[in-house]
């Protein structure tokens, strides 16, 4: 990115800005709960595909996503969607943690980002964000990889997050409508 970056002019990154926020949102990620995956491997652009041979494997406690078009998604289509495979159960138990926040293991979400959890000012929208993301960042609020004056919000509500955990919370939350 940096080189691209480089060569460009300040109108041109406007101009881009411009058109990404005019692109409607999803559905990006579609939700599936299963117990086996298609056996994957990481690919081009740091992507996971279906590898050859129609293999199954346990998924675990693992979020895998996978696209729905191979060819589309190397070639960034923002049309071509993925599919998030997810442990059974996870969604359940998720929805449970976002809007209880679960008898005190985290808090619940709505509190600042909003009922719909759309956003308010400064908090970001969570509702239909990319499960690995999710859960990326969600690691990096509670470990401090992520940090600034605003994440110190997010220090409660992710500290005593386990795995198990941020797998539901984020396979709840990519089944909410973006
Ligand atoms: C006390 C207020 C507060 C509560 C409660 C809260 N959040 Fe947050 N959250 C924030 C703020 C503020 C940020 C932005 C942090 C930053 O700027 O780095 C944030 C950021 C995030 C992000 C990163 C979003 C992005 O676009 O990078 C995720 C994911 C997230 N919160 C999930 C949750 C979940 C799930 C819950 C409920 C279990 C929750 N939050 C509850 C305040 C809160």
């Amino acid at each position: 990115m940096g080189s691209i970056v480089k060569s460009m002019t300040e109108d041109e990154m406007k101009q881009a800005a411009q058109w990404f926020s005019s692109l409607k949102a999803g559905p990006w990620v579609k939700v599936v709960e299963t117990d086996t995956v298609p056996k994957s491997y990481v690919g081009k652009g740091r992507m996971r595909f279906v590898a050859p041979g129609n293999e199954t494997e346990p998924l675990g406690l693992r979020v895998v996503e996978l696209p729905e078009d191979p060819i589309a998604a190397t070639k960034r289509d923002p049309r071509s969607g993925f599919v998030a495979y997810v442990p059974k159960g996870s969604v359940a138990r998720g929805a449970a943690l976002v809007t209880t926040g679960g008898a005190g293991k985290t808090m619940a979400c709505a509190a600042c980002h909003g009922a719909d959890l759309k956003g308010v000012g400064d908090v970001p929208r969570i509702a239909g964000i990319s499960p690995l993301y999710a859960a990326r960042q969600l690691l990096g609020l509670k470990n401090g990889d992520r940090g600034g004056d605003s994440a110190v919000m997010m220090k409660a509500v992710t500290a005593n997050l386990g795995e198990e955990e941020i797998v539901s919370i984020v396979a709840y939350l990519a089944t909410l409508a973006p």
